[in-house]
């Protein structure tokens, strides 16, 4: 049997020569392996045989792990499907899991086998003894059920249809994927209906431009793979089990894998998911935005659930770019000390020392050296990535102030006093509050940087970033907070503290419940400390100001952006001609850096990187051939700190002038990238040509910042933009709130973006931690729902 698959990975080529002569040690030339295969139903561990031996000792009687242990048992002869247990025990790994069979969950009969024959048919019911024993069995061979009953449903209303019934007949069930799972979680304990999904396994769709992923919950994650490396993408997730592990339970248990380090937790990657809850509630939390702030996001419970709330169906995912290079080094160290120093060696050798020594030491010759040194720096950095507890709320506004600091094109961060960065890296944890705080201070003016940027910087507070989840200039490079905030301490409507504040990178243990925070707009609890992973600050920058004639160029040129400058790309803003002209009318001091023209549209590209001259010239290679094919009609490229912070003044001055203006209707709207400009061209044919309507935002984000500004609020206007706004929002299956929130503004409004079965289970969550409705009330979710006899 072929099932448990190691797949092999694809080592391009080792980069021997250049590590050897960087750090004089010996490599082995890595070779490619083929992948190895592995077979359930192997011999015990002997430790685990030991351990059981003693287990049948404590309750004497006979234990297996590959056995039941049954106790006291009470057959049941109603049913003709051979007697199962009404009372077992059950001990697999620890004293303390010894469990009894729930007495209050039904004995499948032959009603139940006949009922779901008639939803399945005959073939995706499963009760084939071979077939079950797999089934029943877990990948190490360790935890072994007594299901009667695979099911296999083709579809999302299948799998409803047999919670729906399950919940009513009080039948347990344990839903399964490509049972690769190592804790016990994907077989029965007892006599659980197995659902398996692996035949919900269709691509729904492939976004090109975006890189968003949707399939059906039983894919495979090696197909999917297989698939993108055709469109020249790559899933962000890679494990071991590839072969035959599936999405859905890649979502259910959370999967890190060994891209981790690079490609963050899935709570950053999965876009959307639809899941079936126990009675057969669908929930449609499908969206294939990047940015969606409408209400909790619920699917992030979802996301590490083990299949304990629901079962997971679909699933819209953000995949990468396939890198057009990869190298592998295989090392050997004599002692975990040595591990250590490695990678601290290897980090500060390719980040800091590289830019200034290499060159000088004539041991980095060409530029493909170069860019050899930056990819593997690339991999590396988010692995010593600090993790900081802000512990003042109040800090941000200092913090962010302080990483942006930095110098434009200078390079001179990478001459930094080298001891100071060691002794950051290895300062004692510190104390007190103020040594922490100070801490902080240093490690952000050296080394690293917040994940985000916005134009409120100067006021905003960090909690106030994670309650609205606050996507910001450099969310298409850093990603979303529920990628970045690892702990959150809250305080409830009743007092109560929930310490959630861990600064884990991976922790899979129960409900990631600070995800329901994140976003939750202050009407779940006070967010009172958090906890954030930061990133390496660069020490090079570039920013570049484009014109496009059109939209659809501005589109191409994202497209092309994300292919050629990869992961050094770490801005792409853009704004229309009305919103140029508006910054230009009302913010003294700004000046369109390009000559006065006819664009219609203006792009922002910023990139991030380690390598001053590897990434200009990258940028500017990308610029010559975008140029060339004519997706940028001008440009300039800004040559210091000061004509960057101009450059970026036109972008973040936006809302200012808008409010100097006089009133605005504002809407922030998550849509696919080809329809966004749509909106605000039929904006305009329906307000007519006396009302300036704007476009501006987070392009790479698929990001609209739509304004309409005129000089006094009317309702008749109103009338015309609302609810036509959110209609055609949600026609397009895009977000009313995608970073703002929805507040006061736009609580009423949840359904143009979320299904009525999402808001309920939100108010029911709602209710469960604030009964009195005391925090935040009247925002978030419509006043109706929560308290529908008011
Ligand atoms: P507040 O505005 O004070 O509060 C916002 C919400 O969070 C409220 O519901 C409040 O009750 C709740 N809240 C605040 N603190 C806590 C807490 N400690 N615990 C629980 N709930 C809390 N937003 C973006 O996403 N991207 C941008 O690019 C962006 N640019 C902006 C530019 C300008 C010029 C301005 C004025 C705003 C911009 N915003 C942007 C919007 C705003 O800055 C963000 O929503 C920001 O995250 C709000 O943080 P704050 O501390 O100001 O929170
Ligand atoms: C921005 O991107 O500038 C902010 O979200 C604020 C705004 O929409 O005006
Ligand atoms: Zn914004």
């Amino acid at each position: 049997m072929e099932k448990w698959r190691i797949s092999r990975h694809i080592v391009k080529r080792s980069s021997t020569s250049l590590f050897k002569s960087l750090l004089s040690t010996n490599f082995e030339k890595s070779i490619n392996t083929s992948g190895s295969t592995y077979k359930s139903g192997r011999n015990c561990n002997p430790y685990v045989e030991h351990y059981f031996q003693c287990q049948k000792r404590h309750f004497q009687t006979c234990c297996h792990p590959l056995r039941d242990y049954t106790g006291n048992l009470h057959a049941s002869k109603a049913t003709n499907l051979e007697h199962i247990c009404r009372i077992q025990y059950k001990s697999f790994g620890s004293v303390a899991t010894q469990i009894q069979r729930n007495p209050s969950f039904s004995t499948l009969n032959s009603d139940d086998v006949d009922h779901f024959k008639k939803i399945l048919g005959e073939k995706n019911v499963i009760q084939d003894e071979d077939r079950l024993l797999t089934a029943n069995v877990d990948w190490m061979g360790k935890y072994k059920g007594s299901s009667k009953l695979l099911l296999q449903p083709r579809s999302t209303e299948e799998v409803s249809q047999i919670l729906k019934y399950c919940n009513t007949r009080c039948l347990a069930v344990v839903p399964q994927g490509g049972n690769t799972g190592l804790v016990g979680g994907s077989v029965p304990v007892f006599d659980e209906v197995i659902i398996n999904v692996g035949s919900m396994n269709h691509i729904i769709s492939f976004d090109e431009v975006s890189g968003i992923l949707v399939c059906e919950a039983g894919c495979i994650l090696e197909n999917l793979d297989s698939f993108l490396v055709n469109h020249g993408f790559m899933m962000p997730l890679d494990l071991g089990a590839k072969g035959s592990c599936q999405i859905g339970g890649n979502v259910s248990t959370n999967a890190g894998g060994l891209h981790f380090v690079r490609y963050g937790s899935l709570h950053g990657n999965v876009l959307g998911l639809e899941a079936v809850l126990a009675n057969g509630t669908v929930l449609d939390m499908l969206g294939t935005l990047r940015k969606d702030n409408t209400g909790y996001d619920l699917k992030q419970l979802f996301i590490g659930s083990e299949g304990s709330l629901g079962i997971a169906t679909k699933v819209s995912i953000l995949t990468s770019p396939k890198p057009s290079s990869k190298n592998l080094a295989f090392l050997a160290c004599k002692d975990y000390l040595s591990c250590q120093d490695a990678l601290d060696s290897f980090t500060v050798y390719l980040q800091v020392y590289m830019p200034l020594d290499v060159g000088a030491k004539g041991s980095c010759q060409s530029g493909e050296m170069y860019q050899q040194c930056w990819r593997f720096a690339f991999g590396l950095e988010a692995v010593l990535e600090m993790v900081l507890c802000l512990t003042c709320l109040g800090l941000c506004a200092k913090i962010i102030q302080a990483m942006t600091d930095n110098s434009y094109l200078s390079g001179s961060e990478g001459s930094l006093d080298v001891a100071t960065k060691f002794s950051i890296l290895t300062s004692p944890k510190p104390s007190s509050k103020n040594q922490l705080f100070l801490l902080v201070k240093i490690i952000l003016a050296v080394r690293f940087m917040m994940p985000l940027d916005l134009g409120a910087k100067g006021s905003c507070q960090i909690g106030g970033n994670v309650s609205t989840n606050a996507g910001g200039l450099h969310f298409v490079r850093y990603g979303s907070l529920h990628g970045n905030v690892l702990g959150l301490e809250a305080v409830l409507a009743n007092g109560t503290v929930l310490d959630m504040l861990g600064t884990l990178r991976k922790d899979n243990t129960g409900y990631d419940l600070k995800q329901l925070f994140i976003g939750s707009e202050g009407s779940l609890g006070i967010a009172t400390k958090v906890s954030i992973l930061t990133s390496p600050k660069p020490s090079s920058k570039n920013l570049a100001f484009l014109a496009c004639k059109d939209y659809l160029s501005c589109q191409k040129l994202l497209q092309e952006a994300k292919r050629k400058l990869g992961e050094i790309l770490s801005a792409f803003e853009f704004l229309d001609s009305q919103s140029m002209e508006l910054v230009l009318t009302h913010l003294e001091g700004v000046r369109n850096p390009l000559p006065p023209s006819i664009y219609e549209f203006y792009v922002l590209i910023e990139t991030r990187g380690t390598d001053e001259s590897y990434d200009k010239e990258k940028l500017e290679a990308f610029l010559l051939r975008s140029m060339e094919g004519g997706l940028i009609a001008d440009g300039v490229v800004a040559q210091d700190i000061n004509q960057a912070s101009s450059f970026w003044r036109i972008r973040e001055g936006l809302s200012e002038a808008l409010v100097k203006a006089g009133a605005v209707y504002k809407y922030d709207l998550s849509l696919p990238i080809e329809k966004m400009y749509s909106i605000v061209e039929e904006m305009r044919l329906r307000l007519g040509q006396s009302e300036k309507v704007l476009g501006y935002g987070h392009l790479g984000d698929g990001n609209l910042h739509l304004n309409i500004s005129r000089p006094n609020y009317d309702d008749s206007v109103l009338a015309k933009i609302e609810p036509f706004v959110y209609e055609w929002t949600s026609k397009h299956r895009g977000s009313i709130s995608a970073e703002h929130g929805l507040g006061l503004m736009k609580a009423n409004e949840i359904h143009y973006s979320k299904s009525p079965q999402t808001v309920q289970v939100m108010a029911s969550i709602k209710k469960l931690l604030d009964p009195n409705g005391i925090l935040n009330p009247y925002k978030v979710l419509p006043h109706n729902i929560l308290y529908p006899e008011a």
